[in-house]
């Protein structure tokens, strides 16, 4: 897609972190939004900061694990904006647990979310997009969609799950030369209320997700404070990076010096990449050397 100017683009998570940074951007950019986030306060509060930018913004509060939801949203976007060029599937959350601590309960619920509102909304607005001269579907998954860790499986099958999706839908626009550009989003370590808000089953301060996030704490309220302090990238960055990587038509989208890393280390050590775990201190560094805001 070559620029924003004069589009229409949904994001889900508009109210915190990624997907309000993604909403300023391309405020900026003279996109016009339809913000959809279930904490209507925090929505609220996205749109205040789209108020002096000149385009048309609607906010849509509900939880995308509603199925019947998410199939009136296309009506109540083309009633606002008349059109959709763009759709990021960016809404998340996190459950921290073992596969004994986590229940049936918990894996419909992470998975209504991770997973299942990516592949319904995606669908939902498919034909809407198609019917477009240029189009995109940007959807997040994360390193934990490229390797898995202890206490997030959950997590890890959600995001292992957008990717495949993602992929695949991919390849089928590509085959029928459809106008629709599909891109998958990997978030490495960023600076957002995501560990704060996480669902725990159990809290432990080695827990290696937040050893990879260097949010070890004592509580979890101290850690999800650790998360987002102590990370390379910031949300706004994260932005720039999955906008600047769309103007180019990059389709896999990694976020962050550490997500490269990671990248880079589960592949070459597949099985054993876990135990690099043990120089993190010294990863740590790299990473916050390369940090940008
Ligand atoms: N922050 C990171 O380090 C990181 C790393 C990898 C991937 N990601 C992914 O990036 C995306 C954005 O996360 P973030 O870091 O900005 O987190 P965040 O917690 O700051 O924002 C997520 C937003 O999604 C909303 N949300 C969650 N579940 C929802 C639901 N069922 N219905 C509607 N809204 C819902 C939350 O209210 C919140 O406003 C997520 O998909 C996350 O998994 C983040």
């Amino acid at each position: 897609m070559k620029d924003f100017k004069e589009k229409v683009a949904l994001i889900t998570g508009a109210g915190s972190g990624i997907g309000r940074a993604l909403a300023v951007e391309l405020a900026d950019s003279g996109c016009s939004l339809a913000l959809v986030d279930w904490n209507a306060d925090s929505l609220a509060e996205t749109k205040l900061l789209l108020e002096k930018k000149n385009v048309a913004v609607s906010t849509h509060a509900f939880d995308i694990s509603n199925r019947e939801k998410v199939s009136n949203l296309p009506n109540q976007v083309m009633s606002h904006h008349n059109q959709i060029d763009m759709v990021f599937n960016n809404a998340g959350l996190s459950i921290v647990g073992s596969v004994k601590e986590v229940d049936e309960g918990d894996w419909n619920f992470g998975l209504d979310i991770l997973l299942n509102s990516v592949i319904q909304m995606t669908t939902v607005f498919l034909p809407l997009l198609e019917k477009r001269p240029e189009a995109a579907i940007i959807n997040t998954s994360s390193i934990f969609g490229l390797f898995s860790v202890p206490k997030q499986s959950i997590y890890n099958v959600g995001k292992f799950g957008v990717k495949a999706f993602t992929e695949s839908l991919a390849l089928e626009m590509e085959v029928s030369d459809s106008p629709v550009e599909v891109y998958c989003v990997f978030p490495g370590h960023i600076g957002t209320n995501i560990y704060s808000s996480a669902k725990f089953k159990s809290f432990e301060a080695d827990d290696a997700g937040a050893a990879i996030f260097g949010a070890n704490a004592a509580t979890k309220e101290e850690a999800g404070i650790n998360f987002k302090h102590n990370a390379p990238t910031s949300p706004e960055h994260a932005a720039k990076v999955i906008l600047k990587n769309i103007k180019k038509k990059n389709k896999r989208i990694l976020i962050g010096i550490d997500a490269h890393f990671y990248d880079l280390m589960s592949r070459l050590f597949p099985r054993n990449f876990l135990k690099i775990i043990w120089i993190l201190p010294f990863v740590r560094g790299l990473f916050k050397f390369g940090k940008k805001s």
